[in-house]
């Protein structure tokens, strides 16, 4: 059985700290601020969460905003698992259970790589006329951008490295990490 302390000593070796929870925190609160001021005027925001990877900034960046809000999923999975399909093609999972049309809408994603998830998306629920449609993120690789895809908030920009925690994961494992690390290769 492994003794206490094992695990994170394990996990340092594979994994580098790129942005640590002080730096998240401070970006997440700076974030809810601009919303919260940009949407002041707002009846109620609908927040829409890109499953999963967006569960824990959701989590965070909701609590944090001052303006009245309902939290909403979706759920999106990317095909080009096998070389036949299209790598830019993505299909919608999981749906919002509630009309858009007439609300105001933002919608918040873990990390935007090569930009397909998010066109996808924004196409998806601009056809649903809400009265308004915006994108955050928490993660930007713009050296991956394949599509251009407007992001309304953005959290941080980083190089083209496989980041997990935060949410983020690596084959469903580390979205719990407080931190957002770099997996090494
Ligand atoms: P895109 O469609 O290429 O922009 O991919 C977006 C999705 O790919 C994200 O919502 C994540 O699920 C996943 N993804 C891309 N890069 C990373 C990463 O570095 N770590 C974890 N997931 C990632
Ligand atoms: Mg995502």
């Amino acid at each position: 059985m492994a003794s206490a302390g094992e695990y994170p000593r394990h996990v340092s070796r594979a994994l580098s700290t790129l942005i640590d929870e002080d730096a998240i925190g401070a970006r997440v609160g700076e974030l809810a601020a601009e919303i919260s001021a940009d949407y002041a005027d707002v009846d109620e925001l609908v927040l829409i969460g890109v499953l999963k990877g967006s569960f824990i900034f959701l989590a965070d960046l909701s609590r944090r905003m001052t303006v009245p809000h309902r939290i909403e999923f979706i759920a999106v999975s990317s095909y080009g698992e096998r070389e036949s399909e299209d790598p830019g093609a993505v299909r919608l999972i999981l749906d919002v259970r509630h009309d858009i049309g007439g609300r105001h809408v933002l919608v918040i994603e873990d990390i935007v790589d090569t930009g397909h998830t998010l066109a996808y998306l924004m196409r998806l629920l601009s056809a649903r006329l809400p009265e308004s449609l915006k994108s955050c993120t928490l993660i930007r690789k713009p050296d991956r951008a394949e599509v251009d895809v407007a992001i309304d908030y953005l959290g941080f920009d980083i190089p083209d490295v496989w980041v997990v925690g935060y949410g983020l994961d690596y084959a469903e494992k580390y979205r719990t990490l407080p931190r957002i690390c770099a997996l090494e290769r």
